[in-house]
């Protein structure tokens, strides 16, 4: 069996986060459809919490897939500061391998993070225990990622190019059929009629 990993970081989102109550933030929606794609074909899983303009990202499957896909996270200038927290071989997943489930701030992470005296969530704030407590909230709360998500975003609208969204939403044409095809058909029936006509008579 390949190696197994699990790796944690947290980094901090450089786009201005909307309030709270508009749902799910644009880039946070596009990223995590990005997740979905990739990371089934790639066996990953894992969890993406997001919060206050902080990321908190937990990746786990086999090891090559995790780094390489680690890199390409690490060049996406929607976030900076990225911090690895912990980076640990695995015998077992504790998320589903090939989703990542999506998580925004919920009653079980502000009482963890009231028990542990933190006002608001900054995970450059915390330690070692602080993280594990989080991670284990974040494998016990449901999934989060609006049921609409899909109709919202097309996928590979990462280009913030409004006219190419609009042009990937508006519905297809039915497909023309050739005339050639239009008018064999058409006297493949009538044949079909006279012989109907004559076996009748
Ligand atoms: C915080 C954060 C987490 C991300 N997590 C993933 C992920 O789990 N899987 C993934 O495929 N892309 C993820 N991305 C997006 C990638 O950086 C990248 O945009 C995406 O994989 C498309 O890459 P490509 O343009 O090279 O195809 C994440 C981006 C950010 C900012």
């Amino acid at each position: 069996m390949k190696d197994l990993i699990s790796v944690l970081y947290i980094s901090r989102a450089t786009f201005k986060p909307l309030p709270a109550t508009k749902g799910i933030e644009p880039d946070v929606g596009r990223i995590l459809q990005a997740s979905r794609t990739h990371n089934a074909q790639h066996r990953i899983g894992g969890v993406l919490f997001y919060c206050d303009g902080y990321f908190l990202q937990c990746l786990e499957g086999e090891r090559d897939k995790v780094k390489a896909l680690l890199e390409t996270i690490r060049q996406d200038d929607r976030h900076t500061d990225i911090r690895i927290v912990s980076e640990n071989e695995i015998k077992r997943r504790q998320f589903d391998h090939g989703s990542m489930k999506y998580t925004a701030i919920n009653d079980a992470v502000k009482l963890m993070l009231r028990t542990h005296g933190f006002e608001r969530f900054d995970p450059y704030q915390f330690d070692a225990n602080h993280f594990r407590y989080l991670l284990k909230t974040l494998k016990d709360v449901d999934d989060q990622t609006p049921a609409d998500l899909h109709e919202q975003l097309p996928k590979d609208t990462d280009t913030g190019d409004s006219s190419a969204k609009r042009t990937r939403l508006r519905p297809q044409a039915a497909p023309q059929r050739d005339p050639w095809a239009r008018g064999l058909a058409a006297a493949a029936l009538a044949v079909a009629l006279l012989a109907l006509a004559l076996s009748v008579t």
